[in-house]
């Protein structure tokens, strides 16, 4: 089984800066075959502002050649208030996500592994979804076939017992209830996306793979978290019990940055943690 994951591709009505990479990268995977498409989110721009943005991710994905399974990202239906208190995750944006993208949180059987997309913007949230995610999750996890899970946040950067990233991962007390969870389980892979970073780490029998976007990598106003900033898309081939997986580049790709036009996408002040990823 092969999956495509892609990632971040930021599609927005209003701000076409980085329309001709979305395209590009719609090019390449409409030439490409793979057993089902993940991306892991950041879909739009600014879905969780104007969800226009989320009907263009939604034209985006259809006609590619392989079903499209997304999980949602911050721009797409918010963040937690200690992150954006201006745009907190609520039930209107995650029904217009529903109603543009599909399900927040899916499970889905295929050649003989468990995929599951979480809805990352959930932690901590305090959003009653929030609970009810959880309780979905530990049964979800309740099978004998290896697991790979797709989110958006990273759990941490550098290792599992790390105080809070701000900005860039789940926080650490929903972190530790997830791993809580995954731990009686048979997780292979945890992929990403919202750093715009590719990396790969083996921990603990777990390969933890951000996902490159598609769209900008960031500059300044990321600090270095490891890993590399490129555009992208990844391969995953699946085998019996193990996870390959391959960086690609697709044609035309052009690593642009978010800070010369970051005033003009966010005129707002700048947020607790910093990020426009
Ligand atoms: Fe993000
Ligand atoms: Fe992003």
């Amino acid at each position: 089984m092969r999956i495509i994951q892609v990632s971040d591709t930021h599609l927005s009505a209003a701000h076409p800066f980085f329309a001709a990479n979305a395209a590009a990268a719609r090019a390449w995977l409409a030439a490409e075959q793979a057993d089902l498409i993940v991306h892991t989110g950041d879909v739009a721009m600014d879905g969780a502002g104007a969800p226009a943005d989320l009907a263009l991710a939604a034209a985006w994905n259809a006609g590619l050649p392989a079903p499209v399974l997304s999980v949602p990202g911050n721009h797409d239906v918010g963040d937690v208030a200690a992150i954006r208190p201006e745009q907190t995750v609520d039930d209107a944006r995650l029904a217009a996500w529903r109603a543009h993208l599909g399900a927040d949180r899916w499970v889905h059987d295929q050649g003989g592994w468990r995929l599951i997309g979480l809805n990352a913007m959930l932690f901590g949230s305090g959003h009653a979804e929030e609970e009810a995610q959880f309780a979905w999750l530990a049964e979800a996890l309740g099978t004998d076939a290896p697991v790979a899970l797709f989110l958006h946040k990273p759990l941490f950067i550098d290792g599992p017992d790390e105080g809070p990233r701000g900005y860039w991962t789940v926080t650490p007390t929903p972190r530790r209830r997830l791993l809580g969870l995954i731990a009686g389980a048979r997780v292979k892979l945890i992929a990403s996306g919202h750093l715009h970073t590719h990396r790969e780490l083996h921990l603990d029998g777990i390969d933890h793979v951000w996902g490159p976007a598609t769209s900008f990598v960031c500059g300044e106003s990321q600090e270095d978290l490891g890993g590399t900033r490129r555009l992208g898309a990844l391969v995953h081939d699946f085998g019996a019990d193990r996870v390959t997986t391959r960086f690609i580049r697709p044609d035309g790709l052009e690593d642009l940055t978010i800070e010369p036009v970051q005033h003009i996408i966010y005129p707002r002040p700048a947020r607790t943690g910093g990020g426009a990823a």
